[in-house]
């Protein structure tokens, strides 16, 4: 990826400047702002329209940028050494002297920390003073954003700069982990839990499919297209578009395949865009065929599930 230094100094004026920049991550975009100034973290809830309660992830370029606001421990530091830059979210205890707003964090004394591998925006947090407060670049409760022109669709011009980082490459957003006692992973994402238990030597709970939302931001409509979502379906009704795996040999105008072979990592790339698309092909609804729930698999399963709490409004 060619790297534009004009288009990230000038995202780094809009940034000191307290206003939001849409910013490419590898997982999916981010509407990031200066995460020390309360203007700014309000200006993305106020963008988002999300609630104040479910607080914001910071990213940082290096986890030295990170020890004037949280402790680390030894569990740490073996995931970060091994994952970091990468799609894995920390949850830490904030220090008491620690300059991140507490718009950003909702007053808690805990924080969500992430050192994204997109080489603009590692360019991006460099040259900035201030960690990126960032949750992805969608309407609360919709479709993340895995480009600028979804990033676009979104907030058309309420928002003063998107910075072009291509199609995101992993395309579903962090896995979040709790890390401060014993390893708690709070959301299936990028990262596959296996890889995390294999680095700490041990299987790790998880706390994503409980009824209780342990992480605010774990509410239970989230990542929807706008139109519903059935799932585990082979039967399609007029109307509705067939979410697949895999490419079929039978293939008719509204079947999506979301990998031509079935690899789990290229269908989590494409399933936000594919969701995103169908939309606007007019589809009234989504079936989804099985998706295999082991690897990404999982993750694509949490998003599609979440996506299928939506009902239209009467
Ligand atoms: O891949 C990603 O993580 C993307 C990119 C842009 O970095 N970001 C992202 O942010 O997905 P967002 O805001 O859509 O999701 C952040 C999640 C929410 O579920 C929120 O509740 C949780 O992180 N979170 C933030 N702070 C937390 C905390 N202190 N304790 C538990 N969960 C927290
Ligand atoms: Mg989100």
């Amino acid at each position: 990826m060619k790297i534009n230094l004009a288009n990230i100094k000038k995202a780094k004026k809009l940034l000191n400047k307290n206003e939001c920049v849409g910013v490419p991550t590898e997982t999916v975009y981010g509407l990031a702002g200066n995460a020390y100034s309360n203007i700014a973290c309000k200006k993305i809830f106020k963008l988002k329209k999300r609630p104040k309660i479910n607080p914001l992830i910071i990213h940082y370029y290096s986890y030295k940028n990170l020890i004037e606001d949280c402790n680390i421990n030894k569990n740490f530091l073996k995931l970060y050494s091994k994952f970091c830059p990468g799609p894995i979210t920390f949850i830490l205890d904030l220090k008491k002297n620690s300059k991140i707003s507490k718009i950003a964090t909702n007053n808690k004394n805990t924080i969500a920390v992430r050192f994204p591998s997109h080489p603009i925006t590692r360019n991006l947090l460099r040259i900035l003073n201030f960690p990126l407060a960032a949750p992805s670049a969608n309407l609360s409760s919709r479709v993340s954003a895995v480009s600028s022109a979804d990033v676009k669709e979104d907030f058309g011009k309420k928002i003063k700069f998107v910075l072009e980082g291509g199609k995101s490459s992993i395309g579903v957003e962090s896995t979040i982990i709790d890390i401060r006692n014993k390893p708690k992973i709070l959301r299936l994402g990028g990262l596959e839990n296996s890889s995390i238990e294999k680095v700490l030597n041990k299987k790790v709970s998880t706390r994503y499919n409980t009824s209780k939302i342990s992480a605010p931001g774990q509410f239970k409509l989230h990542y929807s297209p706008g139109i519903p979502i059935r799932l585990n379906l082979k039967k399609v009704r007029p109307k509705e578009a067939l979410l697949l795996i895999k490419k079929k040999n039978l293939s008719k105008p509204n079947y999506y395949y979301l990998s031509k072979i079935g690899n789990l990592k290229e269908a989590a790339k494409n399933l936000y865009s594919t969701l995103r698309k169908i939309k606007k092909h007019g589809y009234q609804s989504i079936a989804v065929d099985k998706i295999p729930n082991k690897g990404l698999g999982k993750t694509i399963n949490d998003r599609l599930l979440r996506a299928s709490k939506f009902r239209k409004k009467k």
